[in-house]
């Protein structure tokens, strides 16, 4: 697979990796082309995110994708955790190759998820989020 490489470095040693112990949000998400899951645990004080990790048994994209969302989203307010897209991602890590475009969907909608958690846990509306997709397409 052709990874330029800040993605090969993400990769090859992705930040924050791992379980959060007592995570005030933590979201699961499959991936419908492969099957692949991501699950993301968010550490959540004063409307901040003071600590991420994530746990995958997706490709090499996804670990790096998620390394560099959990990089983006680290210190950042809700709102502006909303704004971080798989574009924004993409982005940051100068691109990826067309067909693993997909894996970095997964970051982004593995985040979202761990917030939808969060806001549930709290009774509170995070304005724009939606409700994670049901899992039913894992395989
Ligand atoms: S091939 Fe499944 S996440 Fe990349």
């Amino acid at each position: 697979m052709d990874y330029n490489p800040t993605v090969m470095e993400h990769f090859m040693n992705p930040r924050n990796v791992g379980e959060l112990e007592n995570a005030d949000g933590i979201g699961t998400v499959g991936n419908e082309q492969c099957g692949d899951v991501m699950r993301v645990f968010l550490k959540i004080e004063n409307d901040i995110v003071v600590d991420v990790s994530f746990k995958t048994f997706g490709c090499g994209a996804a670990v790096a994708t998620s390394s560099m969302a959990t990089e983006l989203i680290k210190g950042k307010s809700i709102t502006e955790v909303m704004q971080v897209t798989n574009k924004t991602v993409l982005d940051a890590l100068d691109g990826l190759p067309a067909v693993k475009r997909h894996c970095s969907v997964l970051a982004e909608d593995a985040v979202r998820a761990a917030l939808w958690d969060y806001a549930q846990k709290q009774g509170i509306v995070i304005e724009g989020l939606e409700p994670p997709p049901e899992r039913e397409h894992e395989h």
